[in-house]
């Protein structure tokens, strides 16, 4: 069915288990991503964006596993795939790009070499072929002159050329879906928009559809349709994105947007921050994760567990037991 989303996750949980116990990574997350639509999975550092990332590619490192649940991949439960078959969708169907392509690219081979080899390990095509195909996709991730890149060892590139070439290689395939964890984090701003305008021209001509890790909410901005904001493993508000903007009706989503940097601020102002620190991970319990920092809390919420989600108007979800409503809803991002 067309309808389908191309990737569904339900109820996932995965930990890291160590001798001081359990790292309860991701709880129970769901999500949907839409066929060509860009979903945004955002939270502060540590809340379990690249945890969900690498289990949709089976790529938790050790001892990080999955506990629970089902992440369907046009239909196939890929859980259930063979280590041989695993191998086979990564690079081709599913794609992964990451913060620090420093990290992600052989500083012994040419670039040009780098990206044949993906299309040769997944595709029968001759060496002439592969080389056409790298410095198609090259220039498609707006490297100009993608012969000299392709001739360039990796210590020669810029980090926005790098992280170009990383994109590139993961998308020479043309996946179906391009995971992106902070890809432009570590660049300047006018790298960073230059590369998300690629990745985005580069979406409508192949309807990969992206799910994109990030902790800024202006790129969310600029790039996604749906956003799932995620606190301690958890998704604690999902929905379209402009909605969430509008109406951050979890207490974390709207400390979130006020705590964002604003063009039309004072910049005298102290950006407001929020109090205290997310919870330790090794250490949670059945209640709000958010509970100790909530300037909104009441007895409810320190008498029962964790609220679950629930609608707060058509395919917007919170989960909160005192959501916020007002009639000065949060401005979007700047
Ligand atoms: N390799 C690992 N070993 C142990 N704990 C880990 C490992 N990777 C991540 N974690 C823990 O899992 C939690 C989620 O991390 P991560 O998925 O990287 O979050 P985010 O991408 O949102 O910053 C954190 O508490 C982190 O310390
Ligand atoms: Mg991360």
């Amino acid at each position: 069915m067309l309808d389908e989303p191309i990737l569904r996750i339900e109820g996932l949980c995965a930990q890291f288990n160590s001798t001081e116990g359990a790292v309860k990574a991701v709880r129970d997350v769901s999500l949907s991503l839409r066929r060509g639509a860009t979903l945004a999975l955002t939270g502060e550092s540590g809340a379990g964006k690249t945890s969900v990332g690498l289990a949709v590619l089976k790529l938790l490192p050790y001892p990080g596993r999955i506990t629970a649940g089902r992440i369907c991949f046009d239909g196939t439960d890929i859980l259930t795939l063979s280590p041989e078959e695993m191998r086979r969708l990564r690079g081709s169907k599913i794609a992964m790009v990451f913060q620090d392509p420093a990290t992600g690219l052989n500083p012994v081979l040419t670039v040009g070499a780098q990206v044949e080899e993906i299309i040769t390990a997944h595709l029968p095509v001759s060496k002439r072929e592969a080389r056409k195909r790298s410095l198609d996709a090259l220039a498609q991730m707006g490297l100009p002159e993608p012969e000299e890149v392709a001739r360039s060892f990796p210590f020669h590139l810029s980090g926005g050329m790098a992280q170009r070439v990383m994109i590139a290689i993961a998308t020479a395939l043309n996946p179906k879906i391009l995971i992106a964890d902070e890809p432009t984090s570590a660049l300047d701003v006018t790298v960073q928009a230059a590369i998300l305008d690629d990745l985005r021209q580069l979406q409508q001509r192949s309807g990969t559809s992206i799910l994109l890790i990030t902790h800024d909410l202006g790129v969310v901005a600029q790039m996604a349709n749906e956003v799932a904001v995620m606190y301690a493993g958890s998704i604690i508000q999902a929905g379209p994105a402009p909605t969430v903007f509008q109406r951050p009706r979890h207490p974390y989503t709207w400390a979130l947007l006020r705590s964002r940097p604003r063009w039309d601020q004072d910049q005298a102002r102290p950006l407001p921050a929020i109090r205290g620190s997310p919870p330790d991970p090794a250490d949670l319990s059945e209640e709000c994760p958010y509970l100790p920092r909530c300037p909104k809390a009441t007895s409810v919420c320190r008498a029962e567990p964790a609220p679950a989600l629930s609608e707060m108007e058509p395919h917007h979800f919170a989960a909160c037991y005192n959501p916020i409503y007002t009639g000065e809803d949060a401005a979007g991002p700047g």
